[in-house]
């Protein structure tokens, strides 16, 4: 694993769009992972900038959701499927058709995550994936003590990041949904290279468990330990428990 730390986030995102970049010159269908939340945006703003200005050509380019609310109707802002079109799809100029993503208002939402396992081994595999953390360690929405091998599957959220999360639902933690469909630890690990950007002091903690602790189920990000091209990008606030 190696850890870079950059002075800010604007930082961390243009470091990150910067190995998007490379990867899409050697690779212009390449299938990258996409996190939501807050911490990724500056990554998709640098991106969208470079875009814009004609740096590299994302025609071919596919991007792949790591994981969804289950049971948020169609077109909710807040789903990720509408966070990934808004933030990444449609500024970039890719075309809906090249995204992939699992379907949280499924029936059988069992079947749907095991047809997005399928769907991403079909699509040859994610090559480059986006991780934010949780300030409980969790990747994906993988809380702590989920397996290290799990696949994509329906995920109970934790109190605590249901409470993180209100932020984007008017601040009403009662409107964020309880479950979650999410690539698993085991899914996330098949990515060929993991990128996991870092940023403000309330990370910290996470940070430090996930670079320095044992790899333990209890803090889901240490599993990139076991991963041969991993890279956590961190502010200087969030690398401020790093020994
Ligand atoms: C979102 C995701 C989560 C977030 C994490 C941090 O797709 O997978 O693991 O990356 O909850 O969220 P922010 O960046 O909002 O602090």
């Amino acid at each position: 694993m190696e850890v870079v730390i950059v002075p800010d986030a604007a930082a961390g995102g243009e470091l990150i769009a910067g190995a998007v970049v490379d990867l899409l010159r050697r690779k212009p269908d390449a299938l990258l992972g996409v996190a939501t939340g807050s911490t990724p945006i500056p990554v998709y703003e640098a991106l969208a900038a470079t875009v814009r200005a004609g740096g590299v050509d994302v025609s071919q380019a596919r991007v792949a959701q790591l994981d969804e609310y289950v049971g948020l109707p169609a077109g909710h802002p807040e789903s990720y499927r509408s966070v990934v079109l808004r933030e990444v799809v449609e500024p970039l100029g890719l075309s809906p058709d090249a995204f992939l993503g699992p379907d949280g208002a499924a029936h059988d939402v069992q079947a749907a995550c095991e047809a997005y396992d399928k769907a991403l081994a079909w699509a040859g595999g994610v090559d480059l994936q986006l991780l934010g953390i949780g300030t409980d360690g969790h990747i994906g929405f993988n809380e702590p003590c989920s397996s290290l091998a799990s696949r994509t599957r329906i995920k109970t959220l934790t109190e605590r990041t249901r409470r993180d999360n209100a932020r984007f639902f008017g601040g009403d933690v009662d409107q964020v949904p309880h479950h979650v469909i999410t690539q698993g630890i085991g899914t996330i690990l098949d990515a060929r290279h993991l990128v996991l950007l870092a940023t403000g002091e309330g990370k910290a903690d996470a940070v430090a468990a996930t670079v320095e602790g044992p790899v333990a189920a209890i803090v889901p990000a240490s599993a990139l330990q076991l991963h041969p091209h991993a890279t956590v990008v961190v502010d200087e606030a969030a690398a401020s428990k790093l020994k």
